[in-house]
């Protein structure tokens, strides 16, 4: 069977990566992974599939309309995976600008090419041609202690990185109202798994545990976030791509919804089992006998979403898709992953995480009062 080609962009990022390995396992798709290769990007995380026949690599920026305009004519993808973005909550705080550049105007070129390619197309081909626009529920601001975002939310997002991709999600839409493009969304719930960059909540504190460092949990831990196994999410992409409706939004969640400081003792728990800190110099160093002895509440960060859930009864009514990972069976396969993974816990932490977070995470620096 010939394969069908697609065109991934973000793909060596922590969810591009994930999907990326899906899509060539599955037998049906040569994937070009259009990828900047960003501070976020690690190179090593699709080191075991770099060499596939099936896989083409292309070093570039989604803002770059003349390399996008190319990829769409020599490749001819039947479709688009949109995840490239500029990721981080907290580097949007303290500098908006990539966000825009890459989040909104390089979505906008993306899209305004993938309209002059999906254009050229003879019929048969335009009518099965999809681009996917991935999002993130942070888009629809925040919940109090009941309720949860759907389809049907509005938007209200609270920080830059939410307002660029909520700015993003619109373009997508608007394409579609106004020029037929046949485009699909999805809104999905906080990812965690392998190929996580350390600078999310998950991986930071396995990161920083691991060196005896201090696990910064910000204000007083009682923020929620409802939490997808990455690969639960990466299912779902596959399944919106090849069966969800045109013009279409879907939320993606897992009903995990947990504490952040629930789930950091949680994560410490699981790594006393995998790797018992009294086996760990670092921590001895540290003068810590447990990894949960190194937690701190640090000040809060500015603007902080108290809660997010995701109502996903859509996708898995409409498309048949379902969950299949436990938060508790993540977690531990998550723990397990970092640990038998240190060389590339070491590649991604390469220099400018450590000296980014030393110059810029000015309000983790103090404890809280
Ligand atoms: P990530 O930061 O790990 O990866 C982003 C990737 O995009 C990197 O490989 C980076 O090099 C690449 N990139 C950045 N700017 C680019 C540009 N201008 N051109 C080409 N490539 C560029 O992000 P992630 O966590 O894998 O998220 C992927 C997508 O999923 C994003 O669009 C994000 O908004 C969305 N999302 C993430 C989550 C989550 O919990 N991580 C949840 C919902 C939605
Ligand atoms: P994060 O992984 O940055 O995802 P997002 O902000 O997109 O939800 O953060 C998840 C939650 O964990 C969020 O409530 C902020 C909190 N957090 C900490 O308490 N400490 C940390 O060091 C980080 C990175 C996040």
């Amino acid at each position: 069977m010939r394969k069908k080609t697609v065109l991934v962009t973000g793909g060596s990022g922590f969810i591009g990566s994930n999907l990326v390995r899906m899509l060539l396992a599955s037998g049906v798709y040569r994937v070009v992974n259009l990828d900047k290769l960003t501070y976020a990007a690690v190179p090593a995380s699709l080191r075991d599939i770099e060499d596939e026949e099936a896989y083409v690599f292309v070093q570039g920026d989604i803002g770059n309309r003349e390399l996008v305009r190319w990829i769409f004519r020599h490749y001819r993808p039947v479709g688009v995976f949109n995840l490239a973005a500029e990721s981080h909550v907290d580097r949007s705080i303290l500098d908006a600008e990539d966000f825009v550049q890459t989040n909104v105007v390089g979505t906008y070129r993306l899209l305004d090419e993938a309209l002059s390619f999906w254009r050229s197309l003879p019929d048969a081909e335009k009518e099965t041609f999809r681009f996917l626009h991935v999002s993130t529920d942070e888009v629809f601001g925040e919940l109090g202690a009941s309720g949860f975002f759907s389809e049907k939310t509005p938007y209200a997002p609270n920080s830059p990185y939410s307002a660029s991709k909520a700015s993003s999600d619109h373009f997508v839409r608007a394409y579609h109202r106004t020029y037929g493009l046949p485009v699909l969304v999805t809104n999905c719930s906080n990812n965690y798994g392998p190929y996580q960059f350390p600078e999310k909540l998950i991986p930071m504190m396995i990161f920083n545990a691991l060196r005896g460092n201090p696990l910064p949990v910000y204000g007083d831990g009682s923020n929620v976030r409802d939490w997808i196994y990455v690969e639960d999410h990466c299912r779902a992409l596959k399944t919106v791509f090849e069966r969800g409706r045109i013009g279409e939004t879907y939320t993606i969640g897992a009903n995990c919804e947990q504490e952040n400081i629930v789930l950091v003792r949680k994560v410490c728990e699981i790594l006393e089992e995998t790797f018992p800190a009294a086996g760990n110099s670092a921590l001895k160093d540290a003068g810590a006998a447990r990894y949960e002895e190194l937690i701190r509440f640090v000040t809060d960060r500015p603007g902080h979403d108290k809660r997010y859930a995701i109502d996903s009864s859509k996708i898995r009514r409409e498309l048949g898709w379902s969950p299949s990972v436990s938060l508790e069976d993540g977690l531990r396969r998550t723990v397990r992953w970092y640990v038998t993974h240190l060389d590339w816990v070491k590649e991604a932490g390469r220099g400018h995480f450590d000296d980014w977070l030393e110059a810029n995470y000015a309000w983790r620096d103090e404890e809280a009062q």
